[in-house]
């Protein structure tokens, strides 16, 4: 079975469970997929009962996909990513945003956990992604372009919609944030980077470094659907305070921020 007709396999498993079609998709980064236990009437389908479906085994990953409604619009919640650095290859870390694709989502939000590299950032601040620079040194398209998916050479111009940036303003505003808006970095890591390699990150115009989102991204416009990218500032990068980074602390920032999170979505939401 060629990969189209595994994801077509796993779209349609994920389509006899529901009533109502998502139109829109939310991938929620490490610390924030609480965020799938607010939506109303809820169907939960944990990644290992649907068909073909990869499973990531990263902390602070739950591995479910939750279909519910926000502000009564059907929303697809993965609660859970795989990573390139888990030795995935594009199209295993991309596998749940084809499938939403052909489930009928068009409108794709992205979080992600991130470090600070613009030190005028704040732990615990959700910067609006406005572009990014994907140093990961491989793309999720790489190997033979299926036509039935999107063309072989897809156009990144515009990655995260300005409409969708200007909706999640809106929806900051409404209540009581300013969001801060900057470029996302991916690295392939696992290991975080060096103050080095920050300093030089920042140089090339970097506000937020991460290790996932842009896979996704890239993947979501071949398939034409329209992305948001929201990260959330969990730590400031290597260097820029004189202590080590960990990953209990990117899973407390969020966790953290976990209302204010819910809050923005949902708004985000109402006005999509
Ligand atoms: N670097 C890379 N990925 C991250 C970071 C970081 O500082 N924080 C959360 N994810």
């Amino acid at each position: 079975m060629d990969y189209y007709d595994k994801v077509r396999e796993a779209a349609d498993a994920v389509r006899s469970e529901i009533r109502d079609v998502p139109q829109i998709g939310i991938v929620l980064g490490s610390g924030l997929g609480d965020f799938a236990g607010t939506l109303a009437d809820a169907v939960t389908m944990p990644y290992g009962d649907l068909p073909h479906w990869p499973v990531s085994r990263v902390i602070g990953h739950d591995g479910k996909l939750v279909i519910g409604t926000v502000r009564g619009r059907t929303v697809a919640a993965l609660a859970g990513r795989c990573h390139m650095y888990e030795g995935h290859g594009g199209p295993t870390v991309t596998f749940a945003i084809r499938a939403l694709g052909l489930l009928g989502v068009r409108t794709m939000i992205l979080t992600n956990a991130a470090g600070g590299v613009n030190t005028g950032f704040s732990q615990g601040a959700l910067m609006i992604i406005d572009d990014h620079i994907n140093l990961m040194g491989t793309n999720p398209l790489v190997g033979a372009n299926d036509d039935r998916f999107g063309p072989r050479f897809p156009d990144m111009s515009e990655v995260y919609s300005a409409r969708l940036r200007r909706i999640a303003d809106k929806a900051g505003r409404a209540i009581g944030l300013r969001l801060p808006r900057g470029i996302y970095v991916a690295l392939l890591g696992p290991s975080y980077e060096t103050p080095a390699e920050i300093r030089y990150l920042r140089t090339i115009g970097a506000d937020a470094v991460g290790m996932s989102t842009v896979p996704e991204a890239i993947v979501a416009r071949h398939m034409g659907m329209e992305v948001l990218g929201v990260s959330c500032i969990t730590n400031m990068a290597a260097g820029v305070l004189p202590k080590p980074l960990d990953h209990a602390e990117v899973m407390a920032t969020a966790r953290r921020i976990r209302g204010q999170f819910s809050a923005l979505v949902e708004n985000i939401v109402e006005q999509l």
